[in-house]
């Protein structure tokens, strides 16, 4: 490990750091009051400093430098504007990096170039409502037709947007295999069906702009596709990694910024006759806050210096920038702290540095991921056996369906309407009563029954239809996160999910849901959930009692028909109807059982922990398999003989 930067990078430092006083500082204040996005200056960045593209070889555009210069001038950036930093920031390490690992020369020529170059702007498209640490929740789709991509969805907190003119997008393009099923793509601004949500109006970093991308059809041709098909989760969490290199860079050079800030202040500031630097509790205060500096430094240039050996630093990255960003929140507070009354107003650079640091603990995985990187490349994964036979301590129980334990009945029918009449029958048998109903306004935490909608509903024009089913089922309205906060379709009051609106009455229809792991924990307290989803692996049909694999917009208004149009009556306060209990039939495959802890392996489930897909039947397990409870070996499985009540 490098304990000393060479004279190279001091050389850039210097570079750096006269650029950012000479003509960052003077508007800082400026770009932090209107929330502006420094277009020139980014310019001059790749004209002028040649440093959008430093740690990337030059016959791409690049400057050819280690990654040690790249977190220099992150640092040196944000050491007057934290803003500024994260601009280059998540240029370099999320919107460029992809392409320069995983692209095609093609792809590289085409993209990186431009962007190692400063010509363009790059931005990292993985962040959705329901997929921010848990990074696999991804929804936004890809569906391959002919020679292109058809990609849906929506990305949320983009950093760049809608500046940047690249952006690597994660979306699904084999549902139901979880982090396997990801892809990544390299997708342009202007294209069609590809627009921007409104900047966001945020507490610091107010020059770096920040948007939602919003999807709808987007034609993605078949050669921007980066990497392969399912790769797509490894591409994010390796670009993370090195991500984590400038989030700590930019922590760190906002520290320090502060600190230089409060070491000047504290040798003018003259109180009971003296500097209030000669004051042991500012004086200490100072010496706590240069240790810091010096560590954080210190934990930064090793991973960079491992990043550019080609080591593996992913844990020594997410250190990095936890230590960082942590030790920035106490410094920036230390720095307010020594300038007293003037440290809190508008203007003083201390003050924008302390609301600046704040987002540093949470962007590029919060500091609890960042614990959750660290622990696992400490102890291995928790849950999983890392090879063949591993008897690993770290045994997790796989819980199963987030809602519980549902009857899971997918109507098998031979048209919607024979699979809709089967559905309101065993919804009738169930006692639901549908001549009466409660308003669609009800809201949702009261309601007996909901209908809810997601973001299969594509657009306004088609809502009618959601309000339809909802009047005829005698329902409230809700819709899904994504449906109320991008489409905007439902009032944020009526979204349903763990940081919306929990459902805690009887009957919960989603129609278009495909059951985000945050949607489903929201209506987990259902008596009987219905899905309707054309997609047959969306994970909502794990979590229901009755489910209709078909085109939404075929089955609902039969569903409304068959449930009643006319008026309702007004319904009885609502009584907790008890959830039926899935009939435990044998089922018509072999069931192995494990002779340890008596856990069945079931092939329509698959072991997902165990990347078992479901469908897998027990003779096609790999070999090393082992039981995902106790880790005993497939070969001692033995098959179960089930009694005469459950054949
Ligand atoms: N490098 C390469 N592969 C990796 C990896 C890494 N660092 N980390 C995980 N993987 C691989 C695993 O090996 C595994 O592969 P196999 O299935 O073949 O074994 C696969 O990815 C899945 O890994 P996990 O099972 O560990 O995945 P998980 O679902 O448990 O998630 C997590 C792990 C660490 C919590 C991850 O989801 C994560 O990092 N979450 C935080 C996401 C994040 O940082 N978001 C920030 C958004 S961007 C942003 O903030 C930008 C901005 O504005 C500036």
């Amino acid at each position: 490990m490098l304990f000393k930067t060479t004279d190279e990078h001091e050389a850039l430092r210097k570079k750096v750091r006269e650029f950012a006083e000479a003509e960052v500082k003077p508007i800082a204040f400026q770009l932090d009051q209107g929330n502006e996005f420094p277009e020139e200056i980014v310019k001059k960045m790749g004209s002028e400093l040649n440093i959008m593209g430093l740690p990337y070889e030059e016959e791409y555009g690049g400057a050819g430098k280690d990654v040690i210069s790249y977190a220099i001038a992150v640092e040196e950036l944000s050491r007057v504007d934290g803003g500024v930093g994260v601009i280059l920031s998540a240029h370099t390490s999320l919107g460029s990096y992809p392409i320069e690992a995983f692209g095609t020369d093609e792809q590289k020529k085409k993209y990186l170039v431009p962007l190692a170059k400063g010509e363009k702007i790059g931005a990292f498209g993985l962040t959705e409502p329901e997929a921010g640490s848990d990074a696999g929740g991804t929804e936004t789709t890809a569906v391959l037709e002919g020679d292109h991509y058809i990609l849906n969805g929506g990305k949320i907190f983009i950093t760049n947007a809608p500046y940047a003119d690249t952006y690597v997008v994660f979306a699904v393009t084999h549902p139901g295999m979880g982090t396997k099923g990801i892809s990544a793509f390299i997708v342009e601004k202007g294209w069609d069906g590809f627009t921007f949500g409104d900047h966001y109006d945020k507490l610091g970093i107010r020059s770096s702009s920040t948007a939602e991308l919003i999807f709808n059809n987007v034609k993605v041709p078949k050669e921007n596709l980066l990497g392969k098909e399912g790769q797509g989760f490894r591409i994010a969490m390796q670009t993370l990694d090195g991500g984590r290199i400038g989030i700590a860079s930019q922590a760190l050079g906002i520290a320090q910024g502060a600190y230089e800030a409060a070491l000047q202040y504290s040798k003018e500031r003259i109180q009971f006759g003296k500097p209030i630097a000669a004051q042991q509790v500012i004086s200490f205060k100072l010496a706590e806050m240069a240790t810091k500096l010096r560590a954080a430094r210190f934990l930064i240039y090793s991973a960079a210096e491992m990043k550019h050996n080609g080591e593996r630093y992913s844990m020594e990255a997410a250190m990095a920038k936890k230590y960082a960003s942590d030790k920035a929140l106490e410094i920036v507070n230390d720095a307010l702290q020594i300038h007293g009354g003037n440290g809190f107003l508008k203007g003083m650079d201390v003050e924008r540095f302390y609301r600046d640091a704040k987002i540093t603990t949470i962007y590029e995985g919060t500091n609890e991921i960042m614990d959750v990187v660290i622990a696992s490349n400490i102890i291995g994964k928790l849950g999983k056996a890392e090879h063949a036979g591993a008897k690993t301590a770290f045994v997790a129980k796989n819980d199963g369906p987030i809602t519980g334990n549902r009857k899971r009945e997918i109507i098998k029918a031979d048209t919607a309407q024979e699979a809709v009449d089967i559905l309101v029958e065993n919804l009738k048998k169930d006692g639901y009563d549908f001549s009466v109903g409660i308003p669609v306004d009800t809201p949702i935490y009261d309601a007996e029954r909901v209908v809810s909608v997601g973001k299969g509903i594509q657009d306004a024009e088609h809502f009618h239809l959601g309000e339809e089913l909802a009047k005829a089922a005698g329902a409230a309205l809700g819709g899904s996160r994504p449906v109320a906060e991008t489409m905007k379709l439902v009032p944020l009051d009526r979204y349903v999910g763990m940081s919306g609106q929990k459902f805690n009455g009887n009957l919960y229809i989603a129609c278009g849901i495909s059951g985000a792991s945050q949607h489903l924990k929201g209506i987990k307290n259902a008596s009987t959930i219905v899905a309707i989803n054309k997609n047959a692996g969306a994970p909502i049909f794990k979590n229901c009692d009755y489910g209709i694999v078909g085109d939404m917009f075929e089955i609902m208004p039969l569903l409304a028909e068959a449930l009643g149009t006319g008026e309702k009556e007004p319904a009885p306060p609502m009584k907790k109807v008890r959830r039926s209990k899935p009939r435990k039939l044998a089922p018509n495959h072999k069931v192995m059982v494990c002779p340890g802890c008596g856990y069945e392996y079931d092939p329509d489930l698959g072991d997902p922990e165990g990347e078992i897909d479901p469908g897998t039947d027990f003779e096609n397990l790999p070999d090393d398999w082992t039981c995902p409870e106790c880790q005993e070996e497939k070969e001692n499985f033995i098959e179960a003989d089930f009694p005469e009540d459950r054949k």
